[in-house]
């Protein structure tokens, strides 16, 4: 690894360094991985620095595991949890970064994080975990990269993701809903998703029943809606899917509905969508 000094300031170089070597030491651990965190957005290299250092994968992936025996039966506290999201936020910035994404695939680590995806309290360390760990995900979806969506179809995230926008709440279901739409936006993940109908089928009855659950109980989620709809436009673009949704679309978004969507961008989808099924009033 090169030294490279001239972007440091302020010693930030010299404290990562001494951070991620902190990170061997069980009692300076907790501090080391805050101090990491922080430092995410302000060090762009970061993602380099963690992933070629030595031993700290295995550091991260093992905080990660040892708390896998407090998910079933439940026993997660607040801090505990904390302290693996801060290992999460690590692992977030080499989804995110180009140079260490490919790698961060390669090694199937999106799987260690499955388990905290598939757990059901709603109590807030849980939570917290869901969100985290669904922000990991949706970082390497986020990049349009075709590898990282080619990787994630052939894992059981898609089910996954479905649960947490059926049963999820508000922030946990809206990230989930976004890597299923980044799913969608790819030309595989949309015809994998269209290929069976009990896959178009359990896409398709999740959204409805968001869209349900935002008009029963008046909440007023317009970034919900956003992805929802675009997730339907999406499913619309497949011949088939866009058959099955004519018939399937719920009644709320058959009609232009000015207290459900207030949003412009929003609606400027929404209108489109009625186009595209051949629902518009005007046609
Ligand atoms: N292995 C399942 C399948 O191939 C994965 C799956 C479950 C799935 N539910 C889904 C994939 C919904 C897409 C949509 O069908």
């Amino acid at each position: 690894m090169s030294t490279d000094y001239s972007e440091s300031h302020g010693g930030e170089f010299e404290k990562v360094v001494e951070y991620i070597a902190n990170l061997k030491y069980p009692e300076k651990r907790e501090e080391a991985l805050q101090e990491l965190s922080k430092k995410r957005e302000t060090f762009p290299k970061l993602a380099i620095y963690l992933w070629h250092s030595v031993g700290t994968l295995a550091i991260l992936l093992q905080e990660i595991v040892a708390i896998y025996p407090m998910l079933s039966p439940q026993n997660l506290s607040q801090n505990v949890s904390c302290k693996v999201c801060n290992v999460l936020g690590l692992l977030q910035c080499l989804a995110l970064h180009p140079e260490t994404r490919g790698l961060f695939l390669n090694a199937h680590i999106p799987l260690f994080l499955y388990p905290f995806l598939n757990t059901s309290s709603k109590l807030k360390p849980f939570e917290n975990l869901r969100v985290t760990s669904l922000g990991v995900i949706g970082a390497l979806v986020k990049g349009d990269d075709n590898d990282a969506i080619t990787f994630l179809m052939q894992t059981e995230i898609i089910p996954l993701c479905l649960r947490i926008m059926k049963r999820g709440q508000e922030l946990s279901r809206t990230v989930a809903t976004f890597i299923v739409q980044k799913i969608l936006m790819d030309d595989s993940g949309l015809s994998y998703i269209c290929q069976t109908a009990e896959r178009f089928f359990a896409v398709c009855t999740v959204l409805n029943h968001m869209v349900t659950d935002v008009v029963t109980n008046s909440k007023d989620d317009q970034r919900l809606l956003r992805h929802v709809i675009r997730c339907y436009l999406r499913l619309a673009e497949n011949q088939k899917g866009k058959e099955a949704l004519k018939k399937n679309l719920p009644d709320a978004l058959r009609e232009v509905d000015q207290k459900l969507i207030t949003d412009d961008a929003v609606r400027k989808s929404h209108t489109q969508l009625l186009q595209n099924l051949g629902l518009s009033s005007d046609q």
